[in-house]
């Protein structure tokens, strides 16, 4: 076994233990929560697979808004992975946007256990209108933002430098913020984002450093 695979986060058990449209369906045990956020299609859904190691339970799809409820992914008894509708599909009608926009709004506004947020960018593009208003509303509520810059594989690797410079520049991160590129194809990423949201589970936990 190589290094890698050692150091590797192992899952056993994981479900899906809540699907809500309003606080009344959040779970109530209190354990922390990490919320993924980002434009439809940007790869939330598989992400959550990979660093579950599940093939789909989280249900994905090529065609935009396939997740249209708050999905609440029970991991080990010890975290929730949160599982949100995406943004900026333009071909959903108003009504619904706006709905799902209200609904993702209530949800992050209103979580004291939500202790991360994660913001999915696609590595291939310049961060949306979209993309750098959800960062800035984030950023304005005090969130602690990790940027997860996926499809990486689809990218060549000299190519991964730039578009990451092009990306903290279109959302202006600063210099606390942290950017993860990351592949739900060939797992990339996938290690350096556990250690991330362990830690920021564990901050809410009290319990530092580990
Ligand atoms: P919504 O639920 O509609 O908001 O979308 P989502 O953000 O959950 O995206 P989802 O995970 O459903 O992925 C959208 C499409 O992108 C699917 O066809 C995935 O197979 C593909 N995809 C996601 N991540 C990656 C990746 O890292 N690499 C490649 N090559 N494809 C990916
Ligand atoms: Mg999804």
């Amino acid at each position: 076994m190589s290094e890698k695979e050692k150091k590797s986060v192992i899952i056993n058990n994981v479900e899906l233990e809540a699907v809500a449209v309003a606080p009344a369906g959040y779970p109530g045990s209190g354990l922390p929560e990490i919320a993924f956020v980002g434009r439809s299609n940007v790869g939330k859904s598989s992400l959550i697979n990979t660093m579950i190691n599940r093939k789909a339970l989280a249900r994905t799809s090529q065609t935009p808004g396939k997740t249209r409820t708050i999905n609440f992914y029970n991991v080990e008894s010890d975290m929730y992975f949160v599982d949100l509708p995406g943004y900026g599909y333009a071909k959903a009608p108003k009504s619904e946007s706006q709905k799902w926009g209200q609904m993702i709004e209530k949800y992050l506004l209103n979580r004291p256990t939500l202790c991360a947020i994660i913001l999915l960018i696609d590595i291939r593009h310049e961060p949306s209108k979209h993309d750098v208003q959800m960062y800035e509303w984030l950023k304005h509520y005090g969130y602690d933002i990790i940027i997860a810059a996926t499809k990486q594989d689809k990218l060549a690797k000299n190519k991964v430098k730039p578009s990451v410079s092009v990306i903290a520049k279109g959302l202006g991160l600063k210099a606390d913020d942290v950017l993860i590129p990351f592949s739900s194809e060939t797992k990339e990423g996938r290690d350096a984002l556990w250690e991330v949201v362990k830690a920021k589970a564990n901050r809410l936990r009290g319990i530092e450093g580990e």
